[in-house]
């Protein structure tokens, strides 16, 4: 399949020749992909996905094209579905990307279009290149993949980054995930078969316990959820303070997929253990290594 929609797609053997490419781009391989015009079809909010992707497409020397103000509003006067507005202009593209606040959305362009197209986040299901973001930032930062053992906080429920990474989690080996978050806000089943499938190790707290761990993954905890509204006292309990961040050990990374509410102290940016704003950076390189992965026609799930 030449389509990224879903993180289960993504093989060992396709998360290693992506972060491989990503690392070379970044330590200066030169790839050019000249001519090719890559669509940016961003129908909700985003800042580093819309931009990093146009980034890393100028980068590639492809052209970006941003679509926002489509017709699929009645206040735009002549609305159209997302079928026939991807059916109009997704053969101009080489490949596609979405961010749509709809689950599936990703899913029903690539049904539309003969263009390759890359899911860039579809409302609480699947954002899977900031998977391969996140792996990317573990290995800069902690190292091998393998045999670590991962916190991952939030709400579990909503968070379509968490899904995603608990998703590719499942393709490594050894591994002990501990997803943390007020009760009812768990995983979807399927990412927690995923995970039990592999034989990993997995656990869920209603608390948070980050003793034992080497990273600490903070999905975001917004105030209305799934189960009703929750209260400052109850996202406090698993926010990352200071004071907490302050007594993890010093191998510890704290990884967020960024943007931030109060999920982090922003005191937690001081310390050697906050992560986020290089995994942030790092980003660009992995989504050049997706593009170009697209571009040159690389299938997933080989
Ligand atoms: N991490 C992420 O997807 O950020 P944006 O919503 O700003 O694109």
């Amino acid at each position: 399949m030449t389509s990224l929609l879903a993180a289960d797609q993504l093989s060992r053997g396709d998360i290693e020749t992506l972060l491989h490419r990503a690392a070379a781009l970044r330590d200066g391989l030169d790839v050019r992909h000249p001519g090719r015009v890559v669509g940016l079809l961003f129908l909700d909010v985003s800042l580093r996905t819309r931009v990093g992707f146009a980034v890393a497409a100028t980068r590639l020397g492809a052209n970006p094209v941003t679509l926002s103000a489509v017709r699929q509003s009645t206040l735009m006067g002549a609305p159209e579905t997302l079928e026939d507005t991807v059916r109009s202009v997704g053969a101009w593209f080489d490949a596609l990307c979405v961010r749509h606040p709809d689950a599936g959305a990703a899913a029903r362009v690539a049904a539309a279009v003969a263009t390759p197209v890359i899911n860039r986040g579809d409302g609480q299901a699947e954002h899977p290149t900031q998977a391969l973001v996140d792996l990317f930032a573990l290995r800069q930062h902690v190292g091998d993949v393998d045999g670590l053992r991962i916190g991952i906080v939030g709400d579990l429920h909503a968070m379509r980054s968490a899904h995603s990474f608990a998703t590719v989690l499942a393709a490594f080996n050894d591994m002990h995930v501990r997803c943390m978050g007020p009760a009812g806000l768990d995983l979807p089943e399927p990412a927690f078969a995923a995970l039990r499938a592999a034989g990993h190790v997995v656990e869920r707290l209603n608390g948070l316990e980050l003793d034992d761990l080497d990273v600490i993954y903070v999905a975001g905890l917004p105030a209305e959820t799934a189960v009703g509204t929750i209260d400052d006292t109850e996202q406090a309990r698993f926010r990352i303070t200071v004071s907490r961040a302050q007594r993890l050990a010093d191998h510890v990374r704290v990884l967020c997929p960024l943007p931030r509410v109060d999920e982090i102290e922003p005191g937690v940016d001081e310390l050697p253990q906050a992560a986020y704003f290089a995994q942030t950076a790092d980003a660009q390189w992995v989504r050049m290594a997706v593009l170009d992965h697209v571009l040159s026609g690389g299938p997933f799930g080989s």
